[in-house]
């Protein structure tokens, strides 16, 4: 808050904080979404206030939740606004699942997933840029508000607000790895794509990795200057700063903490609810539902476990939460069946006692639920094929005050490099991921507790502020030096 100096701040998102639902008795229910930007994004917005534009996309009657675009947030929640943007079924359909989901997410992750590209699709991935830049434009009570632009839903509205309000100072924070110029160059529309990009002040990413791909893709496709000395590219007369913000979670407060049951009192709860024997070792997983998490990869390191080491059959019990994420997609969906499929085969061949080894649990879960989980698991499994940061592991790492529990996490993944701690694998080497779940299972508790304490002190400072706090200290920085330049 205090880089702000009272600038007005308007974050571009597409997925909203809070999804209204209504529930089967008719009532409306608020829901937090399974999502690493809004976990990172909301605790910022909730320190600097301003006004959060999303994509309104729960069951609940619109005009119940959204009189004159705009609701108020749940108890506890009111230090900004949201203001929802409504799409029609075939926006939705062509900008979210189509262009953004079936396009880009494929296009930057290395999933072996080919991306699609339609032109009906990119037709209204512009559309829907246009809308969100309209609606910035709208939510401006200044002409130089700093707007904090999401993902890669939005990679043509900088450009677009940029040309309404030049004087804005436009953060755009890209929450996915960035390919390599090679992959990125089959996007049929790469110029379009770079040059909407370009029309930030700054541009991050996780890693200075992602930067550096992004920055070859400029030099490869676009007629710009770059200075690798100062990190800037500039286009067509205006500058852009490119930079690594890696992104993290909100450090758990006292008063919080205090609340939390005992890890043993985790564990009797979790043992209760899911028919657990209490002398099992819990190993967890939790991921959105999605192809990028390796989730298929992690089964498979399982039942090679229990294949090499028999000793664990019968006392080894493996949580996999799967939140549901764009199931109206047919890769989505064909994913989630191979994955019950496996869950299937592996469980035939190791339940013990009439209870399965894994427990597939494709739900929707809460923040508190999945909290006690991390607490109650012996090791949590971050194996994702491609990650841009991961924030699973950091949330892990923040529930674990008893300095115990091993964290087992793919070299894919942006949060491995700061991270070393962990046990890092590669996530498509099943053997090599077994023998770290066996590893993890028998270190010792000192070893786990010097482990855990190097990572907590890690996650601790470079937490959310952090990576909010130099994003801004940035623009802050580069505003002063643009209005000292327009007085010269
Ligand atoms: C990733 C993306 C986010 C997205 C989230 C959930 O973290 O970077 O932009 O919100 O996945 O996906 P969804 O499609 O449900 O919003």
């Amino acid at each position: 808050r205090s880089q702000l100096r009272g600038d007005q701040v308007i974050v571009v998102s597409n997925r909203e904080p809070y999804i209204h639902e209504k529930g089967k008795d008719g009532r409306v229910f608020v829901r937090r979404p399974a999502s690493g930007l809004v976990t990172a994004v909301e605790p910022v917005m909730r320190a600097c206030s301003g006004t959060w534009i999303a994509h309104g996309s729960g069951t609940a009657d619109r005009k119940a939740v959204d009189r004159h675009d705009r609701v108020a947030l749940p108890p506890g929640h009111e230090e900004y606004q949201l203001r929802r943007v409504w799409l029609s079924p075939e926006e939705e359909q062509g900008y979210y699942y189509g262009f953004a989901n079936e396009g880009m997410w494929p296009l930057c992750h290395v999933a072996h997933v080919r991306p699609v590209f339609r032109e009906s699709d990119w037709l209204y991935y512009k559309t829907v840029n246009q809308r969100f830049a309209d609606a910035v434009v709208a939510e401006a009570r200044s002409e130089d508000p700093v707007v904090l632009v999401q993902d890669y839903h939005f990679a043509l509205l900088p450009a677009m607000v940029r040309r309404r309000l030049p004087r804005a100072t436009i953060l755009t924070f890209w929450h996915i790895p960035w390919p390599n110029p090679e992959s990125f160059g089959i996007c049929p529309w790469r110029q379009e794509i770079l040059e909407g990009l370009l029309g930030s002040t700054i541009m991050g990413f996780h890693t200075r990795f992602h930067c550096k791909n992004f920055i070859e893709a400029v030099d490869r496709y676009l007629e710009a200057r770059i200075e690798h000395e100062h990190s800037t590219i500039s286009y067509k007369g205006e500058q852009t700063f490119i930079e690594s913000y890696p992104i993290s979670i909100e450090w758990p407060t006292r008063d919080s903490v205090s609340e939390w049951a005992s890890p043993a009192e985790c564990r009797r709860q979790v043992c209760e609810l899911h028919d657990i024997p209490g002398h099992h070792r819990i190993a967890v997983g939790v991921d959105r539902f999605d192809y990028t998490k390796g989730i298929l990869e992690r089964l498979h390191a399982v039942e090679r476990l229990l294949e090499k080491h028999p000793e664990w059959r019968g006392k080894f019990t493996f949580v996999q939460v799967a939140a549901p994420t764009r199931a109206a997609l047919e890769e989505y969906q064909a994913f989630q069946q191979r994955i019950e499929q496996v869950t299937r085969r592996i469980n035939e061949r190791f339940s013990a006692g009439g209870r399965e080894v894994v427990r597939l649990l494709a739900q929707h879960h809460e923040h508190e639920q999945v909290n006690r989980l991390y607490r109650a698991a012996d090791v949590c499994l971050v194996t994702s094929l491609h990650d841009g940061m991961n924030l699973v592991c950091k949330e892990f790492v923040a529930a674990r005050d008893d300095e115990q529990g091993v964290l087992v996490l793919s070299r894919f993944a942006g949060a491995a490099r700061d991270m070393p701690e962990a046990l890092i694998v590669n996530p498509y080497h099943v053997e090599e991921v077994a023998d770290a779940i066996h590893r993890s299972l028998t270190m010792p508790p000192a070893e786990q507790r010097e482990r855990m304490a190097n990572l907590r002190s890690t996650v601790r400072e470079f937490n959310v502020y952090r990576w909010a706090g130099k994003m801004l200290t940035d623009a802050a920085r580069w505003r002063l030096r643009e209005r000292i330049s327009e007085r010269v």
